[in-house]
């Protein structure tokens, strides 16, 4: 069947190996409410063998938002379809009008041709902060956009003031009424500007550079963020069209152009994914074979795992990862803007710390309010305590199975860490948030030998 007639349908989820994204009898998506389910670990087992790791959930979504910039379809592969992230994001481009099609073989189908009012309703975005990524190409391709604040989020306050500077200093008209921003470029479209972000924002920058893609003149994003997913959002870009230089760095210049065009991207690797199976392989003394990625993603991360004692190499398009007799040792890590210590990656290294010999100190400086995962590895037997944006793990502890719970995703990962090397059963609540980020973890870590169940209520 050709794309075009795939996307004839407006909007079509396959149904593969995800577990939470079905299907209707319409043919409509319906992510399968997972809130309620649980997953059971049985500690003590070894992590030995080959997991594929997913296309990345933060690359997949800009990209998906960056397909709003062209009428022409756009084609991503390497796409996690199995998170209920895309779900949702496919919801808000269906919504807007976008047809598309998610096919069970990691291939998204994406054709913004008609969008027949730019406005993204409460209802959809207040379910995923990143929809506000939908305003930046909406405002720069129509001149005008209605975007629903995203509203609260477990991690801290996140607003969305620097992604609403950068679109005003292209002249945007952005006003907040009854919880929506009601964006307009009133001189006939956004004009080239340079500007200066006073921190480091991911989606400030995504946003913005998206923005700046269609604009009038020339665009210069400073103190813009270099994570390999904005990397990978501006190699697509250019791709279809667009004149962007110095990605990876911290200023991105972008020669507005008249129009985009179509095109077919490979998303890249999941480096939050990769980063969380090896901590996976250092606690439990394990040996992996991480397939279809790459350590040139990983920035700081390498490092303070060598020290902690785990065996890192790259093999080709795989990297293979092992602990098998050398002890565990405590160090410290901060967490800050790529290519430091990924924030996301914050809470497994935290759960393995609680494993080493020594002491080790965890500082958090990206997010506010990000240690919600210590209360509940304590009740596992952690010995960590908490002085404002800094937490001391003291090691060597024998972490015991118990019921727990995470209020956001990788808090929720480092839950099931924690449950691999427990004494007895770990059982794990609201899997919602792990679907939102790990592709079919029951099957990926089962595969390797873990001893984990998903019950569904
Ligand atoms: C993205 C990632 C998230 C990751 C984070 C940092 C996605 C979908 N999410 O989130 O997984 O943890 O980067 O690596 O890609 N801030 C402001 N004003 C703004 C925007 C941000 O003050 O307008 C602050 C935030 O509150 C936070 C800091 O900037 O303290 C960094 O946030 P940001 O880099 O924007 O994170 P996200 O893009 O939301």
């Amino acid at each position: 069947m050709s794309h075009s007639q795939e996307l004839k349908n407006p909007l079509k989820i396959a149904q593969g190996t995800e577990q939470h994204v079905v299907v209707s009898a319409q043919g409509e998506p319906v992510i399968r409410p997972s809130g309620l389910d649980k997953i059971k670990v049985q500690g003590g087992t070894v992590l030995k063998g080959n997991i594929p790791i997913s296309g990345a959930k933060n690359s997949a979504l800009k990209l998906m938002c960056a397909t709003l910039l062209t009428s022409e379809p756009v084609e991503l592969t390497n796409l996690p379809v199995g998170l209920a992230d895309i779900g949702t994001l496919s919801k808000v481009l269906n919504g807007l009008g976008v047809q598309l099609a998610l096919r069970s073989d990691h291939v998204g189908l994406f054709h913004a041709r008609d969008i027949a009012k730019p406005f993204a309703p409460y209802d959809l975005v207040r379910k995923m902060r990143a929809s506000i990524l939908v305003l930046g190409p909406l405002l720069a391709r129509f001149g005008y956009a209605e975007v629903s604040l995203p509203g609260g989020c477990a991690i801290g306050t996140r607003p969305v003031d620097l992604h609403l500077m950068g679109m005003e200093a292209m002249g945007a008209e952005i006003k907040i009424e009854e919880g929506y921003v009601k964006a307009k470029a009133p001189k006939g479209g956004l004009i080239g500007a340079d500007i200066t972000f006073p921190i480091v924002s991911v989606g400030a920058t995504e946003n913005n550079l998206m923005a700046a893609t269609l604009a009038k003149g020339t665009t210069r994003l400073m103190n813009a963020a270099r994570e390999p997913e904005i990397v990978d959002l501006g190699n697509m870009l250019n791709k279809m069209g667009a004149k962007i230089s110095g990605l990876g760095t911290d200023t991105i210049t972008i020669e507005g152009v008249k129009s985009l065009h179509g095109t077919r991207h490979a998303v890249i690797a999941d480096r939050i994914e990769t980063g969380t199976w090896m901590v996976g392989a250092a606690m439990t003394g394990g040996n992996l074979i991480l397939e279809n990625t790459s350590l040139d993603i990983l920035g700081a991360f390498i490092d303070p795992m060598r020290r902690a004692g785990l065996d890192i190499e790259q093999s080709g398009n795989d990297i293979h990862v092992a602990r098998e007799t050398k002890p565990l040792i405590g160090t410290d890590i901060m967490t800050e803007p790529y290519p430091g210590f990924p924030t996301d990656l914050q809470a497994q290294f935290m759960t393995m710390l609680t494993l080493c010999a020594g002491a080790g100190m965890v500082t958090e400086t990206v997010f506010e309010n990000r240690f919600m995962h210590v209360p509940e590895l304590c009740r596992m037997g952690a010995h960590i305590s908490v002085q404002g944006n800094s937490a001391i793990v003291r090691g060597a502890t024998k972490l015991r199975g118990a019921e727990v719970m995470a209020t956001d995703l990788r808090a929720s990962a480092s839950l099931v860490l924690a449950g691999l090397v427990a004494e007895g059963e770990t059982t794990v609540n609201r899997i919602y948030h792990l679907d939102r980020g790990y592709e079919n973890i029951t099957e990926k870590l089962g595969n390797v030998g873990a001893k984990i169940t998903r019950l569904s209520e």
